[in-house]
């Protein structure tokens, strides 16, 4: 939390420091676009005076030329070319006076060139309308005088004094479009260079980052593997204690048969001896002794028969007494008795050790478990094929079958032969589905490790004795 936070006021920092370079860096820019901008509009102004300037003065000199042409000739030609220059000169005062109005820093007063102006205009003017009315004595007292060329070197002046102007006006504009092309030039190596710091800062940061990335994934990864560690240590310490469990439950159960033989047998045999024994001494001539005997002696029947049932169910003598084909013949046989359910069996001889056979034993015993229960089946095949390497056992029926994909919570009858399979090395394959009937197949191997040393209650209950009890 504490690591984020400082993230966070990391960022917006960088984010601030960023955005003032970003701000002063466009305020550079713009100050420089309006100062070059003001710098070229006041140079097209002044552009537009110098030449203003420079038409007036010519218009004023050509004026005079003419004038002076027309006053020694008296050719129209001239008093036509002096009116015509005389009236560009006074269009150029006006283009002058206003280019001067878009000038605010020129600072020049016109006052003094308009008068003298006026005043050389109105002599040149009088001059020719002297020549033109033949007054030629007042004419040569008009030019005689000095005036006229005073006035043309004082309009020189100004008009040189306006140029001077205008030109300081030119090299100021420069002067300022230089300044903001610096600018630019020292906003542009900012951007420049705060660009590449940005780029590098920016690579830096991804860098750590992809380390942060590639630290974390190795963390996960190290996690990942403890923990898949962690539950295959789990899985096969469960495998192991089911395992367990179910030896120590066969076991349980050989023990629980033998002692129901030894015991229960051992009793039930001397019932039937003590019977024998007593049968000569009673009395011949009750006749209600013999039917009572006779029920006796059938109960006591009937008890060694659901004893020895038992036994069987518990720990089955056929597989220990015949090997595993007869005993998978006898429970195929029993079960197709009991049921009514049509048994078709293939079983090869397989010289397996004892775990193996009894798991087999058991798997085919839960199978027509199920059938009877579940598949409502006609007919059930039980195959064992016995390969070079491998063992092949099918239970298959053509009932109901069901849905695989619905688990049945309380039911362990498939996960424990599928734990037996597992245990064995094979594996266990289900094919089923409603109204297709249920196919049970395993293989495993055929060579099988010797079983563990049994315990003295893991011994096999010895066979019933077939006559008594
Ligand atoms: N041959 C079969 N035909 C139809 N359904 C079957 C067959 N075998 C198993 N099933 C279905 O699969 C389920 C699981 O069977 P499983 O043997 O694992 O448990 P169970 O028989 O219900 O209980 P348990 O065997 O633990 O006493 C059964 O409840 C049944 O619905
Ligand atoms: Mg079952």
């Amino acid at each position: 939390m504490k690591r984020l936070a400082l993230a966070m006021r990391k960022y917006l920092a960088a984010a601030a420091v960023g955005l003032a370079v970003a701000a002063s860096l466009v305020a550079i820019s713009e100050l420089g676009y309006h100062r070059s901008r003001n710098a070229l509009d006041s140079l097209g102004s002044v552009r537009a005076l110098q030449k203003s300037a420079d038409q007036l003065g010519g218009a004023l000199r050509a004026a005079e030329s003419a004038q002076r042409g027309y006053l020694l000739t008296g050719d129209d030609f001239y008093l036509q070319q002096f009116e015509a220059e005389s009236t560009r000169a006074s269009a150029g005062l006006t283009h002058v006076k206003q280019a001067l109005m878009s000038v605010p820093d020129a600072d020049v007063s016109l006052s003094g060139l308009e008068s003298t102006i006026a005043t050389k205009m109105s002599e040149m003017s009088l001059a020719v309308h002297l020549r033109s009315k033949g007054h030629l004595d007042a004419l040569e007292f008009v030019t005689s005088s000095d005036v006229g060329r005073t006035q043309m070197s004082t309009i020189a002046q100004l008009l040189d004094r306006l140029d001077q102007t205008t030109e300081r006006l030119v090299s100021d504009s420069q002067a300022q479009i230089r300044t903001a092309q610096d600018y630019s030039r020292v906003g542009l190596t900012l951007a420049a260079f705060t660009g590449l710091l940005a780029f590098l800062l920016y690579l830096r940061r991804s860098h750590q980052l992809e380390q942060s990335v590639v630290k974390t994934n190795a963390a996960l990864q190290q996690e990942r593997e403890r923990l898949e560690d962690l539950v295959r240590e789990r899985t096969r310490n469960l495998r192991e204690l089911a395992t367990h469990l179910q030896q120590v439950r066969e076991v349980d159960r050989a023990k629980l048969a033998r002692e129901l033989h030894d015991e229960l047998g051992a009793l039930l045999t001397s019932a039937k001896l003590s019977m024998a024994r007593l049968k000569p001494k009673l009395p011949k001539d009750d006749d209600t002794i013999p039917p009572l005997m006779a029920t006796l002696t059938d109960t006591l029947n009937q008890v060694i028969a659901l004893k020895r049932n038992i036994i069987e169910d518990l720990r089955p003598s056929s597989l220990d007494n015949f090997g595993l084909l007869t005993a998978l013949d006898i429970l195929a046989r029993e079960f197709q008795e009991r049921s009514g359910v049509t048994v078709e069996t293939n079983i090869e001889p397989a010289t397996l050790d004892a775990n193996a056979q009894l798991s087999l034993y058991r798997m085919v015993q839960e199978s027509l478990t199920n059938v009877a229960k579940y598949a409502q089946a006609k007919q059930v095949y039980i195959g064992l094929r016995v390969y070079r390497q491998h063992v092949e056992l099918t239970v298959k029926d053509d009932g109901v079958g069901f849905d695989q994909s619905v688990t049945q919570p309380k039911s362990h009858g498939l996960a424990g032969m599928r734990h037996r399979v597992e245990s064995l090395g094979g594996r266990l394959d289900i094919q089923s589905a409603p109204g297709k009937g249920t196919t049970v197949f395993a293989a495993f191997p055929a060579a099988q490790r010797p079983p563990p040393a049994p315990e003295p209650a893991a011994q096999p209950a010895k066979p019933d004795a077939p006559d008594v009890a």
